[in-house]
């Protein structure tokens, strides 16, 4: 027992004891007030009524009653609340059923009839002690979760500072752009070229605003995946097609490695194939002109146990992420690009947060950056892999 069970008010918790012979109800009284706050019930029906009404710790019941058997009332105290320690008093006689009612797990523990006073002193001590232990457990769990919460939601808070902060300073820009514009419209109507070059601009400045706001949009009311049995394998494919062009410009080499049996996954393809363009296209931003892009899949245990996942990295030999900003490239609007929103990862974050995968990353200053998708692998039958030729294509919804 911890300290804390030397300094324990025994009295805190109440005991109540069902016994059908007054002799015995007045005799435990007599013998354990001093001790405990004692309750006593002469049938099993008035205990139960009792323990239904007040908070009981522990409850005692002969076995031997007329109506209902100590077994009997011990079993409905279990129902009422599991938590309530049982101890039948009993006769050598009935030592059977002491047995399988403690295989069943109905009693904690029993004592013989005629009890010994010190054994059942010590032995509802040691109850209590129990009973307080296991309060104090729940207690604490409770206040963990209360305290997880209160957490949560001043992260939220602070989530949503930094956002409006950020739009405002997003869309502030190229409103100054668009505004100097119109402001400088009427005395130019006639220059041509300033009309031509201006007007581009202004265009280009609405254009950013339009593509922040759509953005914006698919954050804060992410459409919810229409999920479908995909092979990650095959949106790689797809997504790589997708980033080729920009990689061949900057002069940078996509690596693809696939694990041919990698488990097959519910997911919304549509979605997926952003979240990878999403983190390819940072990765072909950050090595700017020259370096290598790998993705690669691989099957993996998941963390609960028999749950496998699929795992999608994106690794790139870029010149990494700065240790203090490991921790906010999935804020929204964090962004270290001068075109950059800061909301490619924090949409991505959450689409695969809603696939109940995760999204991680790794990296090492000038080594480059690696961001691994864990998906959980589709389950039951479909959790092995299947051949996936076009027909599997046209499953994932990609063609
Ligand atoms: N592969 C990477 N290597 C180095 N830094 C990265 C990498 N991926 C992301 N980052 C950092 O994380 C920041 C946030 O990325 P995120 O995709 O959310 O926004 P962004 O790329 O700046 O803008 P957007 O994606 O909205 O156009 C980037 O500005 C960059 O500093
Ligand atoms: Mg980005």
């Amino acid at each position: 027992m911890d300290d804390a069970a030397e300094f324990l008010d025994y009295k805190k918790y109440s005991v109540l004891y069902v016994d059908d012979e007054m002799e015995n109800l007045d005799a435990f009284r007599d013998e354990f007030e001093e001790y405990f706050t004692i309750h006593t019930a002469a049938t099993g029906a008035e205990g139960l009524r009792l323990l239904a009404r007040e908070p009981i710790a522990l409850v005692l019941a002969d076995q031997r009653m007329p109506v209902m058997s100590g077994v009997e009332v011990l079993e409905q105290a279990q129902k009422i609340d599991p938590r309530i320690l049982r101890i039948l008093i009993t006769a050598y006689a009935d030592i059977e059923v002491v047995i399988d009612s403690i295989n069943k797990g109905n009693v904690y523990r029993y004592f013989r009839k005629p009890w010994e006073h010190e054994d059942i002193r010590t032995g509802i001590m040691r109850g209590i002690e129990y009973y307080h232990t296991l309060r104090e457990r729940e207690r604490l769990q409770a206040e963990k979760i209360e305290n997880m919460k209160k957490m949560i939601r001043s992260n939220r808070l602070a989530a949503v500072g930094t956002m409006v902060s950020g739009l405002v300073h997003e869309i502030r820009n190229p409103m100054v752009a668009i505004q100097s514009f119109l402001q400088l419209l009427p005395r130019r109507m006639e220059d041509r070229e300033f009309m031509m070059r201006y007007a581009r601009i202004a265009q280009g400045e609405a254009d950013r605003i339009e593509k922040l706001l759509e953005n914006m949009l698919s954050f804060s009311r992410p459409a919810l995946p229409t999920l479908r049995l995909c092979d990650m394998n095959e949106i790689v494919d797809r997504t790589t097609q997708l980033l080729d062009f920009q990689a061949r410009r900057s002069n940078i080499k996509i690596n693809v490695q696939k694990d041919p049996s990698l488990p097959m996954v519910y997911a919304d393809p549509g979605q997926m194939s952003q979240v990878l363009q999403n983190l390819g296209m940072n990765a072909l931003q950050a090595m700017d002109r020259s370096g290598e892009l790998t993705l690669r899949t691989y099957g993996a245990e998941g963390r609960h146990v028999g749950g496998g996942v699929a795992v999608l990295e994106i690794r790139d030999t870029g010149p990494g992420i700065h240790a203090d900003h490991l921790d906010k490239v999935f804020d929204p609007f964090f962004t270290t690009r001068d075109e950059g929103t800061g909301l490619g990862l924090s949409i991505s974050y959450q689409i695969v947060n809603e696939h109940q995968g995760t999204l991680e990353v790794a990296s090492r200053l000038g080594e480059g950056t690696t961001f691994t998708i864990s998906l959980p692998a589709a389950e039951g039958k479909y959790r092995e892999r299947r051949d996936c030729g076009p027909r599997g294509l046209k499953n994932c919804g990609v063609l």
